[in-house]
């Protein structure tokens, strides 16, 4: 039996419930993960609430860990009993010690700590791809990124500043710029009082961005198709403040010939082979102190309900563990 923090029907955050649960033996290609920290990401409140389903319920929400192994199934040759492992894209992490598919785990190198891994694996390897793929920053290019001082946010402006971008970051509060700011945002707004559409013109002399990060959704949506020049593209890749309103494919004519994106981690580790090159440009920017992971809120398992009610009421800011 393990502790687990689980959700019996879709709801707020007293939906999470500690249980008790069996644990099963790995069965082949998997693995016996003891968990020794867990990432909090805000996909799992979109899981908790039911904005994303969930294939049954009651189920353990969390996508996001680091600990060791304590056995593996049939087959598994890359990983054996001591390992110390995390991941970030396996549902059902919030919990003391889970069964999982092994070729979702990752090595630790001794660098990397756990409380680390378990903050960045989700958030750094999502800054990854937004940085690396979605769109190639380029050194000399300008960007804007929503919610900048949290976790996807102080990881992204970070890697972008050392891809050699001017970063323009939005964020709620003065101490949520001054934030941002240490960690590579050149220039914030704070969108809570400033009208951030006419900062970026101001900032930009009028041009725009070609390349606008959006996370928060609904609020923002029209504002970020506004801030792009003609032929920008618009990355729509969450809903902090709810979905992204519906379009129509006329709209991206009249802001200027736009592309618009809506992607998400799991496409773009999908392969073993994604998956690594992934990681190892993620610990490679963090071995080298390029990018700084902020541990900056840290709760017991148990109090998973309060980590989501700091996290939906923008209390939060860089990373959040839980401690099994
Ligand atoms: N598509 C993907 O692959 C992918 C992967 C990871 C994360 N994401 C998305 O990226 C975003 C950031 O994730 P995260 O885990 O790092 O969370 P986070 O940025 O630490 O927290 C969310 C932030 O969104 C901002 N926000 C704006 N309006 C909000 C509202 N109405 N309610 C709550 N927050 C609001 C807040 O910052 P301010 O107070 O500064 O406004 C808040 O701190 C989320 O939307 C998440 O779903 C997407």
């Amino acid at each position: 039996m393990a502790k687990a923090i689980r959700i019996h029907d879709y709801g707020g955050p007293e939906a999470l419930v500690l249980d008790d649960v069996e644990i099963g033996a790995p069965g082949a290609g998997e693995a016996l993960v003891r968990h020794t920290a867990v990432g909090l990401n805000f996909i799992d409140t979109y899981h908790r609430s039911g904005l994303y389903k969930l294939p049954q319920l009651p189920h353990t929400l969390g996508v996001e860990g680091a600990g060791i192994i304590e056995a593996v199934g049939d087959g598994v040759t890359d990983f054996a009993p001591g390992d110390r492992i995390a991941y970030g894209s396996g549902i059902g992490s919030y919990c003391e010690l889970r069964v999982m598919d092994a070729s979702r785990l990752v090595k630790l190198p001794d660098e990397v700590s756990d409380e680390q891994a378990a903050a960045m694996m989700l958030q750094g390897m999502t800054a990854r791809y937004l940085v690396r793929r979605t769109h190639r920053i380029e050194a000399g290019e300008t960007v804007l990124i929503h919610a900048a001082a949290g976790g996807v946010g102080l990881i992204f402006c970070q890697w972008a500043k050392h891809l050699g971008a001017t970063v323009i970051g939005t964020v709620s509060s003065d101490e949520k710029a001054a934030l941002a700011q240490k960690h590579g945002c050149d220039h914030t707004i704070v969108y809570t009082r400033e009208n951030f559409v006419e900062r970026v013109a101001e900032l930009t002399g009028g041009a725009g961005v070609p390349v606008v990060y959006d996370s928060v959704g609904q609020d923002t949506w029209e504002g970020s198709l506004d801030c792009l020049q003609p032929l920008g593209l618009m990355v729509s890749f969450g809903n902090a403040s709810g979905p992204a309103p519906a379009f129509t494919v006329l709209d991206l004519m009249r802001h200027g010939s736009l592309f618009v994106t809506r992607p998400v981690l799991a496409h773009h580790i999908g392969t073993r082979e994604d998956l690594v090159e992934t990681v190892d440009d993620l610990f490679a920017v963090v071995a080298s102190g390029a990018v700084k992971i902020e541990v900056n809120q840290r709760y017991d398992l148990a109090e998973a309900e309060q980590a989501h009610r700091d996290l939906e009421a923008r209390r939060t800011t860089g990373s959040t563990i839980l401690i099994p």
